[in-house]
């Protein structure tokens, strides 16, 4: 892919993203997104969590992890999950065609990816690997996006206006988006291959993590067995809570990590359902409520 071929959109102040098969990518993931959808190939026992940024990622990188490897609290407690769990683009397909972390210690490799699911179908349909995706309501993930992206250091000199930042989101213009168009991908897999793709929503996770963790679990062949099959999933609800994760060390860390330009604690703001309310103006949320009708509602997905 030639990077200045390619349409660009203006996002926040001068930066522009890239237009890539009806997605709007940053700059500097066209590359890395390119290597991965050429040169990964999953393992029927990958599991891969796809998700728009800002919907809930690293919080089911760390369930996911601590899932997959159960007696996980103490590692949840020592690193970042987004050094638990890396992301394909980001972490995985950086500088090369050759994968630099392939995590070979455990049954189950996990990855993470924002990759929309229509740029990436021939590599997730090629093989068994099993996919969870989650997503959140448009508005919150606008508010996350908008305070995550005032956090960037020229957000110090030059704000994101919030009334831009939701423009910018209805119109599609969000790194991996447009929103509607990414979640129905996967959303679409989901109902036609349902023992494939687990598709979950942050609201849902908030709302009865127990329940929800336990069907994950089922889902990846790794239930949760024995007499003590509701402390152990509480176990990982907890080790996994915002409230927990967002008061380890390292995740209240302003070290940034080699891969990203944003310092650990970043991930982590407010961890809550509706925090919109409290920022968006009606006439923003009338017009998201509209749109989501027309592109969710309409095509049978009642989110
Ligand atoms: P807020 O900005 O609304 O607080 P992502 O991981 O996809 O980048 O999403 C980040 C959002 O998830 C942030 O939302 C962050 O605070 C929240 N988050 C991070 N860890 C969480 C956890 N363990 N439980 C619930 N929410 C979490």
């Amino acid at each position: 892919m030639e990077l200045n071929s390619l349409s660009q959109g203006k996002w926040w102040g001068d930066d522009c993203l890239r237009h890539v098969d009806g997605f709007w990518l940053l700059p500097q993931f066209v590359e890395p997104i390119d290597r991965v959808i050429k040169h990964f190939r999953p393992l029927p026992s990958d599991i891969i969590l796809a998700s728009l940024p800002k919907t809930g990622t690293t919080w089911l990188k760390s369930l996911l992890f601590a899932i997959v490897h159960r007696s996980s609290k103490h590692r949840l407690a020592m690193k970042n999950p987004h050094e638990l769990v890396p992301t394909l683009e980001v972490q995985v397909y950086t500088a090369s065609d050759e994968p630099l972390t392939t995590n070979p210690c455990s049954t189950h490799r996990i990855f993470s990816t924002h990759i929309p699911y229509q740029l990436l179908a021939e590599t997730l349909d090629s093989s068994d690997c099993r996919i969870v995706y989650v997503t959140r309501n448009p508005k919150d993930t606008l508010v996350s996006t908008w305070h995550f992206v005032n956090k960037w250091k020229k957000a110090e000199k030059e704000p994101w206006p919030l009334e831009v930042a939701a423009d910018k989101f209805c119109d599609g213009l969000i790194p991996c988006g447009p929103y509607y168009d990414h979640v129905m991908g996967y959303k679409k897999l989901s109902w036609e291959k349902p023992n494939k793709l687990f598709f979950i929503t942050y609201e849902e996770l908030m709302s009865d993590p127990i329940s929800h963790v336990k069907k994950l679990a089922e889902f990846l062949g790794c239930p949760f067995e024995g007499d003590d099959e509701e402390g152990q999933i509480e176990e990982v609800v907890k080790c996994c809570s915002f409230r927990v994760l967002s008061e380890h060390e390292v995740n209240k860390s302003e070290e940034s990590p080699a891969w990203f330009q944003l310092p650990y604690n970043s991930f982590f703001r407010k961890g809550a359902v509706g925090d919109h309310k409290n920022y968006l103006s009606d006439e923003i949320i009338e017009h998201i409520d509209a749109l989501t009708i027309e592109k969710f509602h309409s095509v049978g997905f009642m989110y």
